[in-house]
Protein backbone atom coordinates (compact mmCIF):
# COMPACT_ATOMS: atom_id res chain seq x y z
CA UNK A 1 0.00 0.00 0.00
CA UNK A 2 1.80 3.33 -1.34
CA UNK A 3 1.18 5.65 1.16
CA UNK A 4 -0.31 8.91 0.17
CA UNK A 5 -0.82 12.20 0.99
CA UNK A 6 -4.47 12.97 2.50
CA UNK A 7 -7.08 14.54 0.34
CA UNK A 8 -8.98 17.06 2.15
CA UNK A 9 -11.01 18.64 -0.63
CA UNK A 10 -11.08 18.04 -4.04
CA UNK A 11 -12.86 20.80 -6.42
CA UNK A 12 -13.98 20.02 -9.95
CA UNK A 13 -15.36 23.82 -10.93
CA UNK A 14 -16.32 22.28 -13.86
CA UNK A 15 -19.42 20.48 -12.28
CA UNK A 16 -21.88 22.21 -10.23
CA UNK A 17 -21.73 21.34 -6.57
CA UNK A 18 -24.50 20.14 -4.87
CA UNK A 19 -23.29 19.68 -1.34
CA UNK A 20 -20.07 19.87 0.53
CA UNK A 21 -20.89 18.07 4.11
CA UNK A 22 -18.41 17.77 6.61
CA UNK A 23 -16.62 14.99 5.14
CA UNK A 24 -17.81 14.60 1.63
CA UNK A 25 -18.53 16.57 -1.61
CA UNK A 26 -21.58 15.87 -4.03
CA UNK A 27 -21.36 16.92 -7.36
CA UNK A 28 -24.43 17.00 -9.55
CA UNK A 29 -24.59 15.19 -13.26
CA UNK A 30 -27.96 15.52 -13.93
CA UNK A 31 -30.06 12.25 -13.65
CA UNK A 32 -26.66 10.85 -11.12
CA UNK A 33 -24.62 12.80 -8.42
CA UNK A 34 -21.40 11.96 -7.89
CA UNK A 35 -20.23 11.52 -4.11
CA UNK A 36 -16.87 12.29 -3.58
CA UNK A 37 -15.34 11.02 -0.18
CA UNK A 38 -12.79 13.35 1.05
CA UNK A 39 -10.16 12.21 3.70
CA UNK A 40 -11.74 15.38 6.43
CA UNK A 41 -12.27 13.66 10.12
CA UNK A 42 -14.42 14.91 12.30
CA UNK A 43 -14.68 14.70 16.17
CA UNK A 44 -17.07 15.93 18.31
CA UNK A 45 -19.07 16.91 15.47
CA UNK A 46 -16.05 19.67 14.36
CA UNK A 47 -13.57 19.09 11.23
CA UNK A 48 -10.15 18.69 12.13
CA UNK A 49 -7.84 20.70 9.80
CA UNK A 50 -5.95 17.60 9.22
CA UNK A 51 -7.22 14.28 7.04
CA UNK A 52 -6.70 10.85 7.43
CA UNK A 53 -4.98 9.19 4.36
CA UNK A 54 -6.85 7.09 3.06
CA UNK A 55 -10.39 7.50 4.78
CA UNK A 56 -12.53 8.33 2.13
CA UNK A 57 -11.16 5.03 0.11
CA UNK A 58 -12.18 3.36 3.28
CA UNK A 59 -15.67 4.92 3.53
CA UNK A 60 -16.72 4.66 -0.12
CA UNK A 61 -15.87 0.92 -0.66
CA UNK A 62 -17.22 0.22 3.00
CA UNK A 63 -20.07 1.55 1.83
CA UNK A 64 -20.77 -0.32 -1.91
CA UNK A 65 -19.66 -3.50 0.26
CA UNK A 66 -22.39 -2.95 2.11
CA UNK A 67 -25.09 -1.41 -0.60
CA UNK A 68 -24.03 -5.01 -2.34
CA UNK A 69 -24.58 -6.51 0.86
CA UNK A 70 -27.69 -5.92 1.40
CA UNK A 71 -29.53 -5.09 -1.82
CA UNK A 72 -31.60 -8.53 -1.49
CA UNK A 73 -33.74 -6.41 1.05
CA UNK A 74 -33.56 -3.26 -0.31
CA UNK A 75 -32.64 -1.34 -3.83
CA UNK A 76 -30.12 1.06 -3.02
CA UNK A 77 -29.12 4.28 -5.03
CA UNK A 78 -25.14 3.03 -5.88
CA UNK A 79 -24.56 2.90 -9.88
CA UNK A 80 -20.96 2.05 -9.72
CA UNK A 81 -17.84 2.49 -7.73
CA UNK A 82 -15.92 1.34 -11.16
CA UNK A 83 -13.60 4.51 -12.17
CA UNK A 84 -13.49 3.94 -15.82
CA UNK A 85 -16.93 4.09 -15.38
CA UNK A 86 -17.14 6.80 -13.51
CA UNK A 87 -14.66 8.87 -15.75
CA UNK A 88 -16.88 7.51 -18.80
CA UNK A 89 -19.94 9.03 -17.68
CA UNK A 90 -18.60 12.54 -18.17
CA UNK A 91 -15.57 14.68 -20.04
CA UNK A 92 -15.43 16.99 -17.56
CA UNK A 93 -14.16 14.44 -14.74
CA UNK A 94 -10.84 13.13 -17.00
CA UNK A 95 -8.80 15.26 -14.86
CA UNK A 96 -9.76 14.27 -11.61
CA UNK A 97 -9.42 10.26 -12.39
CA UNK A 98 -6.45 9.91 -10.03
CA UNK A 99 -7.93 11.90 -6.73
CA UNK A 100 -11.53 10.27 -7.85
CA UNK A 101 -9.76 6.59 -8.20
CA UNK A 102 -11.54 4.83 -5.00
CA UNK A 103 -13.43 7.64 -3.17
CA UNK A 104 -16.03 7.86 -5.52
CA UNK A 105 -19.70 6.80 -6.17
CA UNK A 106 -21.52 7.46 -8.84
CA UNK A 107 -25.70 7.21 -7.76
CA UNK A 108 -28.90 7.85 -8.89
CA UNK A 109 -30.35 11.25 -8.16
CA UNK A 110 -33.45 10.50 -5.40
CA UNK A 111 -35.74 13.01 -4.04
CA UNK A 112 -34.33 12.68 -0.41
CA UNK A 113 -36.80 11.31 2.27
CA UNK A 114 -36.29 14.26 5.17
CA UNK A 115 -36.02 11.75 8.08
CA UNK A 116 -32.60 10.05 9.79
CA UNK A 117 -33.77 6.03 10.09
CA UNK A 118 -31.92 5.35 13.15
CA UNK A 119 -31.66 1.96 14.27
CA UNK A 120 -29.99 0.89 17.76
CA UNK A 121 -28.75 -2.10 18.79
CA UNK A 122 -27.29 -0.93 21.92
CA UNK A 123 -28.16 2.10 24.40
CA UNK A 124 -25.35 4.65 23.71
CA UNK A 125 -25.46 8.78 22.86
CA UNK A 126 -28.55 10.22 22.42
CA UNK A 127 -30.10 7.00 23.50
CA UNK A 128 -28.79 6.58 26.20
CA UNK A 129 -29.08 10.20 27.53
CA UNK A 130 -33.07 10.24 26.85
CA UNK A 131 -33.36 6.36 28.55
CA UNK A 132 -31.97 8.36 31.69
CA UNK A 133 -33.95 11.11 31.42
CA UNK A 134 -37.69 9.06 30.78
CA UNK A 135 -36.83 5.29 30.45
CA UNK A 136 -37.32 5.83 26.94
CA UNK A 137 -36.15 6.05 23.15
CA UNK A 138 -38.52 7.97 20.60
CA UNK A 139 -41.24 6.90 22.70
CA UNK A 140 -39.78 3.51 22.59
CA UNK A 141 -40.55 2.33 26.41
CA UNK A 142 -37.30 0.24 27.24
CA UNK A 143 -36.79 -2.24 30.03
CA UNK A 144 -35.56 -0.64 33.79
CA UNK A 145 -32.18 -1.40 34.69
CA UNK A 146 -30.42 -0.49 31.46
CA UNK A 147 -26.57 -0.01 31.68
CA UNK A 148 -24.45 2.74 29.11
CA UNK A 149 -23.66 0.62 26.58
CA UNK A 150 -26.18 -2.34 27.13
CA UNK A 151 -27.30 -4.57 24.05
CA UNK A 152 -31.24 -3.81 24.12
CA UNK A 153 -33.49 -6.84 24.05
CA UNK A 154 -33.82 -6.10 20.35
CA UNK A 155 -33.10 -3.41 18.22
CA UNK A 156 -34.87 0.06 17.71
CA UNK A 157 -36.11 2.31 14.76
CA UNK A 158 -35.19 5.26 16.54
CA UNK A 159 -35.76 7.98 14.05
CA UNK A 160 -34.52 11.47 13.91
CA UNK A 161 -34.78 14.92 12.34
CA UNK A 162 -32.69 15.99 9.52
CA UNK A 163 -31.35 19.13 10.84
CA UNK A 164 -29.78 21.43 9.05
CA UNK A 165 -28.33 23.35 11.71
CA UNK A 166 -26.71 21.64 14.72
CA UNK A 167 -27.55 18.69 16.48
CA UNK A 168 -30.13 16.09 14.76
CA UNK A 169 -33.23 15.82 17.08
CA UNK A 170 -34.63 12.29 18.36
CA UNK A 171 -38.61 11.69 17.32
CA UNK A 172 -41.04 9.63 18.02
CA UNK A 173 -42.24 7.16 15.80
CA UNK A 174 -45.71 8.76 15.30
CA UNK A 175 -44.31 11.83 14.68
CA UNK A 176 -42.43 10.29 11.38
CA UNK A 177 -45.83 8.60 10.69
CA UNK A 178 -47.24 11.64 10.71
CA UNK A 179 -44.86 13.15 8.57
CA UNK A 180 -44.49 10.67 5.97
CA UNK A 181 -47.99 8.54 6.10
CA UNK A 182 -48.24 4.88 7.67
CA UNK A 183 -47.38 2.78 4.83
CA UNK A 184 -43.92 4.63 4.20
CA UNK A 185 -43.19 4.58 7.69
CA UNK A 186 -43.75 1.24 7.98
CA UNK A 187 -42.01 0.47 4.91
CA UNK A 188 -39.04 2.57 6.33
CA UNK A 189 -38.76 0.98 9.77
CA UNK A 190 -39.15 -2.69 8.12
CA UNK A 191 -36.42 -2.12 5.80
CA UNK A 192 -34.23 -0.04 8.27
CA UNK A 193 -34.02 -3.06 10.65
CA UNK A 194 -33.78 -5.89 8.23
CA UNK A 195 -30.62 -4.27 6.86
CA UNK A 196 -29.58 -3.79 10.33
CA UNK A 197 -29.70 -6.89 11.63
CA UNK A 198 -28.23 -8.88 8.46
CA UNK A 199 -25.20 -6.12 8.64
CA UNK A 200 -24.69 -6.00 12.72
CA UNK A 201 -24.83 -10.20 12.62
CA UNK A 202 -22.33 -10.78 9.56
CA UNK A 203 -19.90 -7.40 11.48
CA UNK A 204 -20.33 -9.17 15.00
CA UNK A 205 -18.61 -12.42 13.58
CA UNK A 206 -16.09 -10.36 12.50
CA UNK A 207 -15.40 -8.75 16.09
CA UNK A 208 -17.32 -5.90 15.21
CA UNK A 209 -19.88 -4.20 16.94
CA UNK A 210 -22.44 -1.86 15.04
CA UNK A 211 -24.11 -0.38 17.92
CA UNK A 212 -26.54 1.77 16.19
CA UNK A 213 -26.14 3.09 12.61
CA UNK A 214 -28.37 5.64 10.61
CA UNK A 215 -29.88 5.25 7.02
CA UNK A 216 -31.40 7.39 4.36
CA UNK A 217 -34.45 6.66 2.23
CA UNK A 218 -35.31 8.58 -1.11
CA UNK A 219 -37.90 8.57 -3.96
CA UNK A 220 -36.82 7.08 -7.74
CA UNK A 221 -39.88 7.41 -9.31
CA UNK A 222 -42.75 5.38 -7.32
CA UNK A 223 -39.22 3.15 -5.46
CA UNK A 224 -38.43 4.23 -2.34
CA UNK A 225 -34.56 2.88 -2.05
CA UNK A 226 -31.08 3.26 0.64
CA UNK A 227 -29.38 6.40 -0.46
CA UNK A 228 -26.66 8.08 1.17
CA UNK A 229 -24.13 5.94 2.91
CA UNK A 230 -24.38 2.41 4.63
CA UNK A 231 -22.92 1.37 7.43
CA UNK A 232 -19.48 3.24 7.37
CA UNK A 233 -17.90 4.23 10.65
CA UNK A 234 -19.15 7.53 9.97
CA UNK A 235 -22.90 6.66 10.00
CA UNK A 236 -22.37 3.98 12.71
CA UNK A 237 -21.06 3.57 15.85
CA UNK A 238 -18.44 0.90 15.37
CA UNK A 239 -17.04 -0.79 18.60
CA UNK A 240 -14.65 -3.35 18.94
CA UNK A 241 -15.94 -6.63 20.70
CA UNK A 242 -13.05 -7.82 22.30
CA UNK A 243 -13.33 -4.68 24.18
CA UNK A 244 -16.73 -4.71 24.71
CA UNK A 245 -17.90 -4.14 28.32
CA UNK A 246 -21.49 -2.47 29.31
CA UNK A 247 -22.11 -0.16 32.15
CA UNK A 248 -19.03 2.46 30.49
CA UNK A 249 -18.78 4.09 27.05
CA UNK A 250 -16.65 1.97 25.09
CA UNK A 251 -13.95 2.78 22.63
CA UNK A 252 -14.99 3.63 19.39
CA UNK A 253 -13.36 1.30 16.41
CA UNK A 254 -12.05 3.91 14.25
CA UNK A 255 -11.94 7.49 16.31
CA UNK A 256 -10.49 6.19 19.21
CA UNK A 257 -6.81 7.59 19.01
CA UNK A 258 -8.41 10.77 17.67
CA UNK A 259 -10.57 11.38 20.53
CA UNK A 260 -8.53 10.25 23.35
CA UNK A 261 -6.01 12.39 22.13
CA UNK A 262 -8.31 15.39 21.77
CA UNK A 263 -9.42 14.62 25.19
CA UNK A 264 -6.37 15.07 26.66
CA UNK A 265 -6.02 18.66 25.27
CA UNK A 266 -7.23 21.77 26.25
CA UNK A 267 -9.58 22.30 23.63
CA UNK A 268 -13.05 23.09 23.90
CA UNK A 269 -14.61 21.35 21.06
CA UNK A 270 -15.62 24.62 19.25
CA UNK A 271 -14.09 24.83 15.60
CA UNK A 272 -11.48 25.82 15.07
CA UNK A 273 -10.52 21.85 15.45
CA UNK A 274 -6.39 21.25 16.81
CA UNK A 275 -4.26 19.65 14.09
CA UNK A 276 -3.87 16.16 14.87
CA UNK A 277 -0.42 14.73 15.51
CA UNK A 278 1.20 12.85 12.49
CA UNK A 279 1.93 9.74 15.32
CA UNK A 280 -2.19 10.06 15.66
CA UNK A 281 -2.74 10.14 12.05
CA UNK A 282 -1.04 7.30 10.94
CA UNK A 283 -2.81 4.77 13.58
CA UNK A 284 -6.04 6.06 12.76
CA UNK A 285 -5.33 5.29 8.71
CA UNK A 286 -4.28 1.79 9.93
CA UNK A 287 -7.69 1.70 11.69
CA UNK A 288 -10.11 2.50 9.10
CA UNK A 289 -7.67 -0.19 6.92
CA UNK A 290 -8.12 -2.82 9.59
CA UNK A 291 -11.96 -2.13 9.74
CA UNK A 292 -12.09 -2.34 5.63
CA UNK A 293 -9.82 -5.65 6.07
CA UNK A 294 -12.16 -7.25 8.74
CA UNK A 295 -15.37 -6.56 7.26
CA UNK A 296 -14.62 -7.12 3.90
CA UNK A 297 -11.95 -9.61 3.72
CA UNK A 298 -10.37 -7.59 0.88
CA UNK A 299 -7.47 -5.39 1.30
CA UNK A 300 -8.28 -1.84 -0.30
CA UNK A 301 -6.59 -1.60 -3.50
N1 LIG B 1 -29.15 9.45 -4.05
C1 LIG B 1 -29.30 10.66 -3.52
N2 LIG B 1 -30.04 11.59 -4.16
C2 LIG B 1 -30.18 12.84 -3.64
N3 LIG B 1 -29.65 13.25 -2.49
C3 LIG B 1 -28.91 12.36 -1.80
C4 LIG B 1 -28.69 11.03 -2.28
N4 LIG B 1 -27.91 10.39 -1.37
C5 LIG B 1 -27.67 11.26 -0.38
N5 LIG B 1 -28.25 12.45 -0.62
C6 LIG B 1 -28.18 13.68 0.18
O1 LIG B 1 -26.91 14.23 -0.07
C7 LIG B 1 -26.46 14.94 1.08
C8 LIG B 1 -25.06 14.46 1.43
O2 LIG B 1 -24.54 15.35 2.32
P1 LIG B 1 -23.49 14.92 3.40
O3 LIG B 1 -23.93 13.70 4.14
O4 LIG B 1 -22.16 14.89 2.76
O5 LIG B 1 -23.56 16.17 4.35
P2 LIG B 1 -24.57 16.48 5.52
O6 LIG B 1 -25.53 15.35 5.73
O7 LIG B 1 -25.17 17.82 5.29
O8 LIG B 1 -23.65 16.64 6.72
P3 LIG B 1 -22.74 15.55 7.40
O9 LIG B 1 -21.39 15.84 6.88
O10 LIG B 1 -22.91 15.81 8.85
O11 LIG B 1 -23.22 14.18 6.99
C9 LIG B 1 -27.47 14.66 2.18
O12 LIG B 1 -28.30 15.78 2.30
C10 LIG B 1 -28.25 13.46 1.66
O13 LIG B 1 -29.59 13.49 2.11
MG1 LIG C 1 -24.89 13.29 5.99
Amino acid sequence: MKTTKPLITLEIPELPLLKKGKVREVYDLGAELLFVATDRISAFDVVMPNGIPQKGRVLNMLSAFWFDFTADIIENHMVTVDIDEIVGRDGRLAPYREDLAGRSMLVKKAEPILAECVVRGYISGSGWKDYQACGAVCGIKLPEGLKQSDKLPEAIFAPSTKADVGHDINISQDELKAQVGEEVFEFLKEKSLAIYKKASEYAETKGIIIADTKFEFGRVGNKIILIDEAFTPDSSRFWPKDDYESGRPQKSFDKQFVRDYLDGLDWDKTPPGPELPEEIVRKTTEKYLQAYRTLTGRDLQ
